[in-house]
């Protein structure tokens, strides 16, 4: 099986510790250990936790925990993974085989491109397009979607909240989706791991509960500010999950049992409830900031993001993403992602996720050097 470089995570893995200010995360600042074992009684239950495998498709306590969210959903339903990542990996392995159609929604983190090609999966995509105007945003056109699938598409893939645009797809776009893969057989597949990151005061639809063949794969690395945990899950139909984690077996066999443990202690309701809620604290008071940067350097344009810590922006510099990104790292020790990551050139992802002190000291260092590149460029 050969992969393509996977480019945005090679350039955070081999960057993200090495510059002074680093922008480049799509998280929001992660939570401590003490953080969520913050009573004497969670403290024994974390420290008297055996090291053995837990059960390798997640613990029933973990897994009810989780099918509480997707109405409908019973823990047959769910599969346990080590983050989002393997979430997306196994899955497509089980989907995928050489010769199949996959109309996959771009721009988009690149993961399940990547791997669906290495599959031997030919990839379409259908674009999310940048409506410029008044209320600017990004649209998906449903009737460019019916023209991209066919009889050999096996699969819809959805990043719904939207990374990097932070853009959301609405129930009716949704439910839309899943008629035209239901004309098919298709599975829809929604990468929904930055739901509950929302920046507006509505919750994203969810794919879940619209089609028989409607499959969610999601984690506690983003919306949650739990990366490090490295939890993940799949809900889908009990007969694919019992062959997910048949899947599962070869990869990575189970979840690690501190981090099951730790992740039934953030997702019980009240918890849940809470870090949620921390997660939009820290983008609602982190977004103004970015925003009025973004609207002091002369001809830099976004669409809100009305989800995640992350804003996708055009910049009018007449130099390539990649290069304006490496001159910024290089000069300046500011991390950002090239639109070149996302097959976006003009473009440039910037985390705004972090600590606001931090963010606004990078985004002062940052600003400096780009208005100094658009100065020497006219
Ligand atoms: C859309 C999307 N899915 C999955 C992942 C990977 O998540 P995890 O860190 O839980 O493996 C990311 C990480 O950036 C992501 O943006």
């Amino acid at each position: 099986m050969k992969l393509e470089t996977f480019a945005l995570e090679r350039y955070q893995s081999i960057w993200e510790n090495r510059v002074a200010w680093n922008l480049a995360e799509s998280g929001v600042h992660p939570l401590r250990v003490t953080d969520l074992v913050n009573t004497p009684e969670l403290q024994v239950a974390m420290l008297e936790q055996e090291l053995g495998y837990p059960q390798t498709n997640g613990t029933i306590e973990l897994r009810t925990l989780i099918a509480s969210i997707y109405p409908g959903s019973t823990i047959e339903h769910v599969e346990i993974t080590n983050g989002g990542s393997e979430a997306n990996c196994v899955l497509l392995m089980r989907l995928l085989e050489p010769g199949d159609q996959v109309v996959f929604m771009t721009p988009n983190y690149l993961q399940a491109r990547g791997l669906a090609r290495a599959l031997g999966a030919d990839v379409r995509a259908w674009p999310l397009r940048e409506a410029p105007g008044a209320v600017a945003g990004w649209t998906a056109d449903t009737d460019e979607l019916r023209s991209l699938v066919t009889r050999k598409t096996r699969a819809i893939l959805l990043c719904n909240p939207n990374n990097p645009t932070g853009a959301r797809l609405d129930a009716g776009t949704l439910d839309e989706v899943c008629r035209t893969a239901s004309s098919v057989g298709a599975w829809v597949i929604g990468d929904e791991i930055y739901r509950g990151a929302e920046r507006e005061a509505d919750d994203t639809p969810t794919v879940w509960g619209r089609y028989e063949r409607a499959v969610v794969t999601s984690g506690l690395s983003k919306a949650y500010g739990l990366p490090g945990l490295r939890i993940g899950w799949i809900v889908a139909p009990p007969e694919l999950i019992a062959d997910l984690w048949g899947i599962h077996d070869y990869t990575t066999i189970a979840p690690g049992a501190i981090n099951d443990r730790l992740a039934r202690m953030a997702l019980v309701p009240e918890r849940r409830a809470t870090l949620l809620a921390r997660t939009r604290g820290i983008i609602r008071t982190n977004y103004p900031v970015l925003r009025r940067w973004i609207e002091q350097r002369e001809g830099m344009v976004h669409v809100p993001p009305e989800a995640g810590a992350i804003a996708f922006i055009r910049y009018p510099h007449a130099i390539s993403s990649t290069e304006l990104t490496s001159r910024l790292r290089d000069e300046a020790g500011v991390l950002i992602v090239p639109g070149n990551h996302f097959d976006m050139d003009g473009y440039v992802r910037v985390g705004f996720g972090s600590d606001p002190t931090y963010l606004a000291r990078a985004l002062a260092v940052a600003g400096e050097f780009l208005d100094a590149v658009t100065a020497h460029a006219r």
